[in-house]
């Protein structure tokens, strides 16, 4: 078969990368340092040691551009990678445009998401330096179910604060957690297994990922054997997501393309990292290429947030971090795409963007399920809500270029399926889905929450 009639464009498994690539070599400006939330000093190893494995300390502040993946690791990424990159060949037929649009499928993974990328080298680092139990926060369920899997493939214990809106719409995103071993309660939870219950005074919060940071930070410093581990925005996930773009990068020039647009959903910005950091070095060099981050209208942080010091969770337990911010005291709405929202934005992201690198796009709800079932009757897979609005930005370029009159070569990264977000396409398909207006008023009184630096 001709390379132009190829649908599935498959790398072989000894083809997978053996190294990360890490943009923090490669930056034009590095992000402003994280500061300690006591002292607003610049961040020390020794601040962080409390929660985090020295590895991954060390991967934070690290300009290695390449970094070996172990293989303990490498060999638990040949059960899912490298991932598929598919030729969207019946949504553009369905769409008439003269472009081509791969898509690079995550959803393969066995938690049925990128997350797993970042889970395991995190759980493997944190086994290596003695530590026995992990707690973390999930909003969707995604990076629970990750984190969940990869404590059970290594030996951990896994404890996991989900999101309370996610956790009464997915009931299944925790069975799956507890079939591989891990622990999972609602957040803000009024009994933990600490006894807390400080933040869960509204009884009517839908809970954010803010909060869930919070508890299970609080979690994790009341136990030696016990660290906290991060699903997003902190350097070591992009770093470890950096396996999407360079897999994506090798299967495109198996069929002689390269991407004019790069697109991914953002949350806390992982897997639009992922996909998009290993094509920045060429737009350095000048290569025209856009790298495009697509976020829900609800919580619009790189389109309408501010560029400044900001902690991650309500309680002011993490780094302080210059980043886009819509304050860390902003509740999104509960939108149905669970996984993005939060508040903040990777650091390397944010910084990339604020130096013109990066665009970003802010999509409503309602055009978001539209994408996403034009999706899944043409390319068959149920795209998960968070995935879909990389769709919706796919479809609008692909459009928008056939408008023009012009091919373009189109990349996003499907992040995840949707198998247990039927609970959202319902509510689409029935007719209530709303489109939560953001508020203006309610930014303006979440950006006073800002620490003063
Ligand atoms: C399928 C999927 N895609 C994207 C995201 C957003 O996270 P990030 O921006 O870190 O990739 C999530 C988060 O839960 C997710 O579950």
């Amino acid at each position: 078969m001709s390379r132009e009639q190829l649908t599935k464009i498959v790398l072989p498994e000894d083809k997978m990368p053996r190294f990360w690539y890490n943009i923090q070599a490669d930056m034009p400006n590095l992000p402003e340092p994280g500061l300690n939330p006591q002292t607003k000093q610049p961040l020390t190893p020794a601040d962080l040691e409390p929660i985090f494995a020295r590895e991954l300390i060390a991967q934070e502040v690290s300009t290695e551009r390449f970094i070996e993946i172990p293989v303990e690791v490498q060999e638990l990424y040949r059960q899912f990678r490298p991932s598929p990159l598919f030729r969207a060949r019946q949504l553009e037929k369905a769409l008439d445009t003269p472009c081509r649009i791969y898509y690079k499928y995550e959803g393969v993974s066995p938690v049925g998401s990128h997350k797993l990328n970042s889970a395991l080298p995190q759980v493997f680092f944190n086994k290596v330096q003695g530590i026995k139990r992990l707690t973390t926060e999930t909003g969707a369920g995604q990076w629970g179910t990750a984190l969940s899997l990869a404590c059970k493939q290594f030996g951990l214990e896994a404890m996991i604060y989900m999101v309370k809106i996610s956790f009464t719409q997915k009931p299944y995103r925790r069975s799956i957690m507890e079939l591989y071993g891990g622990k999972c309660v609602a957040s803000p939870s009024t009994l933990t297994e600490s006894g807390r219950s400080e933040l869960a005074k509204d009884p009517n919060t839908p809970g954010s990922l803010a909060m869930a940071i919070s508890e299970a930070i609080e979690d994790a410093l009341q136990r030696e054997d016990t660290n906290y581990s991060l699903g997003s925005v902190l350097n070591h996930v992009c770093i470890h997501q950096s396996i999407i773009g360079q897999e994506a990068r090798l299967q495109l020039e198996m069929v002689d393309d390269y991407p004019d647009i790069v697109i991914g959903c953002c949350g806390g910005g992982s897997n639009f990292a992922g996909i998009a950091f290993p094509f920045v070095p060429d737009k350095l060099a000048g290569r025209n290429i856009r790298l495009i981050g697509v976020e829900p209208a609800a919580c619009p942080t790189l389109t309408k947030g501010v560029f400044a010091y900001d902690f991650s969770d309500t309680s002011g337990l993490t780094p302080i971090m210059k980043m886009y911010t819509l304050g860390h005291n902003f509740t999104p709405s509960g939108i149905h795409a669970g996984g993005l929202r939060f508040h903040g934005e990777s650091p390397l992201v944010s910084q990339l963007y604020h130096d013109g690198l990066l665009e970003a796009v802010a999509v409503k709800q309602n055009a978001t399920f539209a994408a996403a079932m034009i999706f899944a009757q043409t390319e068959s897979i149920v795209p998960a809500p968070e995935s879909a609005h990389a769709i919706r930005t796919a479809i609008d370029e692909a459009l928008q270029a056939k408008e023009e009159g012009v091919s373009k070569t189109i990349l996003f990264n499907l992040s995840g399926h949707g198998h247990l977000d039927l609970y959202s396409y319902d509510r689409y398909l029935s007719g209530e889905m709303e489109d939560i207006e953001f508020s203006e008023e309610d930014l303006q009184e979440s950006l006073k929450s800002l620490p003063q630096i």
